[in-house]
């Protein structure tokens, strides 16, 4: 073999070599009443790390348990922000795997975080993304109060409520549109919603279905509420370009078949193929790595 073939077989190989070892991290953001150090959480990390191959990590936001209590949730995403920056695995880009609750703190992530690394994937599993009608014991100084939206009183909500008007630019004077812009540069939102779910009501907001304002009924489907169809938020944007997947799991609350895991999380957790992320969108040039 002559010196200049034996430099192009280098050469591809280093290239395949380059191709492999680009793996996306991911964190997990678990949901109320839980922390990073629970074998619960930490196990669900571990086992999708597992299965996807990719590194990911547990997020802890304050003490854990308590905070994601009594933590208003703008302080949640503000300290899960700082977080994310200092995170050298992280510098690339990543993937965010949502529990509940957590998946709040998820959006504010990639909707406010200035400066914080580029989010992927997103898949979001029994996530209040339209917010709660209802919830137990819910006093004024506890997180779900950032989401709590009475359909009957929306007045109160939309003037009042801290968190989820502001997530979800309700509020028509105020709408960002750098929210929008943020929510719409993912490549994929995996919503899951759990058939049996009864702590998320209805369970139809993991999907950013919603009631209607003023009234309990009609139920709307994502597609039929104004967040959708006026694209507050970049939903209709991300729909119409098959970025989003509805998906419903038989099972309560975040009780998720192993199954539906390697069907649902896993796939997006994986190493994508880098020929498919290193486009620029608006002018077509290939990106530098
Ligand atoms: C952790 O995950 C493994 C594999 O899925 C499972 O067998 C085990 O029971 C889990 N442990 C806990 C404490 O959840
Ligand atoms: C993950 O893989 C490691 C190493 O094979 C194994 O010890 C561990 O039990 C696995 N954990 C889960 C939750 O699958
Ligand atoms: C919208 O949000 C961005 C990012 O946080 C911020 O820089 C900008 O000032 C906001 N714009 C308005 C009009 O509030």
């Amino acid at each position: 073999m002559g010196k200049k073939q034996f430099g192009i077989v280098v050469a591809v190989v280093f290239i395949a070599l380059v191709q492999v070892s680009v793996s996306v991290p991911f964190i997990l953001l678990h949901g109320i009443s839980a922390e990073c150090s629970d074998d619960k959480e930490a196990n669900f990390t571990q086992l999708l790390s597992n299965l996807s191959g990719s590194p990911g990590f547990c997020l802890e936001i304050g003490n854990g348990n308590r905070d994601s209590w009594f933590m208003p949730l703008t302080k949640q995403a503000e300290i899960a922000c700082e977080k994310v920056k200092q995170m050298k695995e992280l510098r690339q880009g990543y993937n965010i795997v949502g529990r509940s609750q957590g998946n709040l703190v998820a959006r504010g992530l990639i909707e406010f975080c200035d400066g914080g690394p580029p989010v992927h994937n997103y898949i979001s599993l029994a996530g209040p993304q339209a917010g709660i009608s209802s919830v137990p014991m819910c006093g004024d100084h506890l997180a779900p109060s950032g989401y709590l939206k009475i359909p009957t009183e929306m007045t109160k909500y939309l003037e009042s409520s801290k968190y989820l008007p502001r997530l979800n630019n309700e509020i028509p004077n105020q709408r960002n549109s750098t929210y929008k812009d943020r929510f719409t540069s993912l490549h994929n939102l995996v919503l899951v919603m759990f058939e049996d779910d009864k702590v998320i009501v209805p369970k139809d907001s993991s999907w950013f279905g919603f009631y209607p304002e003023g009234e309990f009924e009609p139920l709307l489907s994502a597609q039929q509420t104004k967040l959708y169809t006026e694209d507050w938020i970049g939903l209709k944007t991300l729909d119409a370009a098959g970025k989003v997947k509805f998906v419903s799991v038989a099972g309560e609350h975040i009780r998720m078949a192993n199954p539906d895991v390697v069907k649902y999380v896993v796939p997006y957790l994986q190493t994508q193929p880098s020929s498919q992320q290193r486009f620029n969108r608006k002018t077509k040039q290939p990106l530098r790595p």
